[in-house]
């Protein structure tokens, strides 16, 4: 069997490091060439075991998709038959802050991916997406959102991944690109940024300090480990058909109340160690996927419990200061601080 070319984009970061070291494992004809920009989310940290591990069928390339120039030298000289996207602007809160960056990696970026991916020809372009792009729903709903749902994104994070998803879309049906999409819901697993949710408290647990909780503490989220959304698109690349969508989640939701009791928990600490400050701007309350077409058509479950799954990612930050520490210090979000210095 010839070995699959795979660019993958964005895997420097949490999901695409995961997703790198993953097929690089149980796809031992995979060569992998990984371009990362390496924005503060970026860290060859990330992928250094598998430049050790996997010598001679990964590459690195530093650089931003959003360069016509270098990523048409990638195709060239690396030809990929595969491109799975992963490099965005990720968190929500930042988007508060800088929402043109997002727009310009998210929607101009992507396009120019795809733009590349037209001139030099790819069996298969992966976009990763968010159950985000749905828009939210009220706590108390019964509604799932389906890969038909209407995009009703209520962030400037959200709203640029819609974008990106309707451009890729679009580059399908004008330009016959072989594309498919995952929209998948909140992961959680190593190496996650400590800006986002599991992480930030499990830091802040293992330091003894008070967890900020949003007002809303009720507001959920549906939670996936990413080495389930790693084997969804191993499903989808093998078997996904052109063209399609597929949303990945778990069913299980947690809401921020919940999450928190678990990790002081886990270090024995008491209710004191909960602060509620402001939600920033735009908090979404809840998103449910309906991820039935995945689970119907391609056979994928989720094999990781959430309880599992959450115990196993803490120890893992338990067992990596060295990797967070540094970042924890450098946060640029103080997520107490929405309505009085707009979250700087
Ligand atoms: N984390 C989640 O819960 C979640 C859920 C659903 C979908 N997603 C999507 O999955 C993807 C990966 O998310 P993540 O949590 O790993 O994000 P992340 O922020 O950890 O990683 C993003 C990576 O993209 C790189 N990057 C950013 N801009 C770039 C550019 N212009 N050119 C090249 N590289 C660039 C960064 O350096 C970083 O390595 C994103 O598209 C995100 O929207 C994330």
């Amino acid at each position: 069997m010839s070995a699959t070319k795979i660019l993958v984009t964005g895997g420097a970061g949490f999901i695409g490091s995961n997703f790198i070291r993953h097929r690089l494992e149980y796809f031992p004809d995979d060569l992998i060439t990984n371009l990362d920009a390496l924005t503060y989310a970026g860290r060859l940290e990330n992928v250094r075991d598998v430049e050790e591990r996997f010598a001679g069928r990964y590459a690195f390339a530093k650089g931003n998709i959003g360069n016509a120039e270098l990523v048409a030298h990638i195709f060239k000289t690396q030809k990929p038959d595969i491109v799975v996207n992963f490099a965005a602007e990720s968190h929500n809160s930042r988007a508060i802050l800088h929402p043109k960056v997002f727009y310009e990696t998210n929607v101009l970026g992507v396009q120019c991916l795809l733009d590349v991916a037209r001139a030099f020809g790819v069996r298969r372009f992966h976009h990763i997406s968010t159950c985000e792009v749905y828009g939210d729903l009220a706590l108390d709903s019964e509604e799932r959102f389906t890969e038909g749902s209407p995009c009703c994104p209520r962030t400037p994070y959200s709203a640029s991944k819609a974008s990106a998803d309707m451009t890729v879309r679009a580059y399908h049906k004008t330009f016959g690109i072989p594309i498919s999409i995952s929209n998948c819901a909140n992961n959680y697993g190593p190496y996650q940024f400590p800006e986002k949710l599991i992480p930030h408290f499990t830091t802040r647990a293992i330091r003894k300090e008070q967890l900020p909780l949003y007002k809303a503490s009720k507001n959920k989220r549906e939670w996936i480990h990413v080495g389930d959304h790693c084997r969804a698109i191993d499903l989808i690349l093998e078997r996904g058909t052109i063209g399609e969508t597929y949303n990945v989640g778990t069913g299980v939701e947690a809401d921020i109340e919940t999450i928190a009791n678990i990790i002081l928990g886990e270090f024995t600490l008491d209710q004191s160690h909960k602060v509620y400050v402001e939600d920033r701007p735009g908090h979404d309350r809840r998103y449910l996927l309906d991820s039935s077409k995945i689970r119907t058509k391609l056979g994928w479950v989720p094999s990781i419990s959430f309880e599992d799954g959450i115990r196993e990612t803490i120890h893992w930050y338990k067992e990596h200061e060295w990797w967070w520490k540094p970042l924890f210090e450098s946060l640029e979000i103080r997520e107490g601080a929405w309505g009085k210095e707009g979250g700087k």
